[in-house]
């Protein structure tokens, strides 16, 4: 019997909509397998702000960093865009949460179910046999350096330090070298001096892995590059801004936002799960939000974070299957509601 003991942080828009559908396919594992499951749910972002709090509460972060098992649904929403700097829920929350927790390896997979091929737009060739995970360094860059304004305008630097590519270069290697041994680094070196020093040290570390194969290009060529042979992909590695970017045009490939999941990781046991999609403020409150990506972060927390490998592959499995069956929400073409999906997957695992 394990102790699943996490923070839960629903945070804005959906994300509390597909929290509560995770929450049932995670209770129903826990039923399954004999566990304890021990949720601590707290405040984050708007919703926190809307309390009369900070985005990041000390009792919510002190909930993630001892727990080091964070599941997360997602922050913001134009409730709070008046808001300024730290204020947000984006900046004041989810940044520091990445930072303060040194969750600087952002995974995020694309490899689209055979059930939506037919979902996406891309034709079917472009589709088949598609299956890369993106690296995302989540702790530096643009988003974290000095940011401001001036008399004529405004700023954001963006550095990277050598320390700081050494380290997500190794974990994109290290992956690679599990799976398909092919390392595609992205990266903007023809302007970027931040781009220059990441491809060089990127060359230094693989001299590290001569059985990975590696690859370079540019970030504004890789976005078209991802649309017209994705198969040659196989672990992506990149900055935080471009990594962001990229990661949502993948989300097409996969037939929606809502079929993403994604962990953050640190050296040790800290990790943190979410779905790649934010609060969707168009569609929040309406029962309409696809729950998989969420569901999906669920299961690779009970894997990555609690080593529970059969109980996170009963959720891929239940996943699947409510592809298969059509059993989905309106994104991908099905009828059913949020809590519906997360109570087909939920029975589907308990069965
Ligand atoms: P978004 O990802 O919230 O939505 C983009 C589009 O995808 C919308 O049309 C939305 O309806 C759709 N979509 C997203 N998730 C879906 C799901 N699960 N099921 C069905 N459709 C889904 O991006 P946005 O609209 O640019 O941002 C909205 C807010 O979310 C902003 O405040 C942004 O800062 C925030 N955000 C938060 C996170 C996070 O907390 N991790 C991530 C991205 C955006
Ligand atoms: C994501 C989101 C965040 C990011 C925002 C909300 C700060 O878009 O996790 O993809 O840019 O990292
Ligand atoms: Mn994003």
């Amino acid at each position: 019997m394990t102790n699943i003991n996490f923070t839960y942080l629903p945070g804005d828009g959906i994300g509390p909509e597909v929290g509560e559908a995770a929450m049932t396919v995670l209770t129903a594992v826990a039923d399954k397998f004999g566990h304890d499951l021990n949720a601590e749910q707290h405040l984050v972002g708007g919703a926190a702000i809307d309390a009369g709090l900070k985005p990041l509460p000390d009792e919510s972060f002190e909930s993630a960093r001892r727990t080091g098992a964070i599941l997360l649904g997602a922050v913001g929403g134009p409730k709070w865009d008046h808001l300024k700097g730290e204020d947000r829920p984006e900046l004041g929350s989810l940044l520091p949460l990445r930072k303060r927790l040194n969750l600087y390896a952002n995974i995020r997979p694309c490899k689209p179910y055979p059930a939506l091929i037919d979902k996406a737009p891309l034709k079917r060739k472009r589709l088949e046999g598609v299956d890369f995970v993106v690296m995302r360094e989540l702790t530096g860059g643009i988003y974290f350096g000095d940011k401001g304004r001036d008399e004529n305008g405004a700023y954001d630097e963006c550095r990277y330090s050598v320390a700081e590519v050494e380290r997500i270069a190794i974990k994109a290697f290290d992956l690679a070298s599990t799976r398909r041994k092919k390392v595609t680094s992205v990266d903007k070196s023809n302007v970027l001096e931040t781009s220059r020093l990441w491809r060089e040290t990127v060359i230094e570390v693989a001299k590290d892995y001569p059985d990975v194969e590696l690859e370079h290009l540019l970030v504004d060529a890789m976005t078209m590059h991802m649309l017209t042979r994705a198969q040659d992909f196989d672990v992506i590695l990149t900055e935080n801004m471009f990594g962001d970017i990229l990661t949502d045009e993948a989300s097409v490939l996969c037939g929606s936002m809502g079929v993403i999941p994604s962990a953050s990781l640190s050296d040790g046991k800290m990790g943190m799960y979410e779905p790649i999609h934010g609060s969707a403020p168009d569609i929040a409150g309406q029962g309409k939000a696809n729950p998989l990506a969420m569901i999906l972060s669920a299961s690779w927390m009970l894997r990555l974070s609690f080593g529970l490998t059969a109980e996170s592959e009963a959720i891929e499995r239940a996943v699947e299957a409510a592809l298969d069956g059509g059993h989905v929400t309106g994104d991908l073409g099905g009828k059913l509601s949020t809590q519906a999906v997360g109570n087909w997957i939920a029975s589907h695992v308990s069965g």
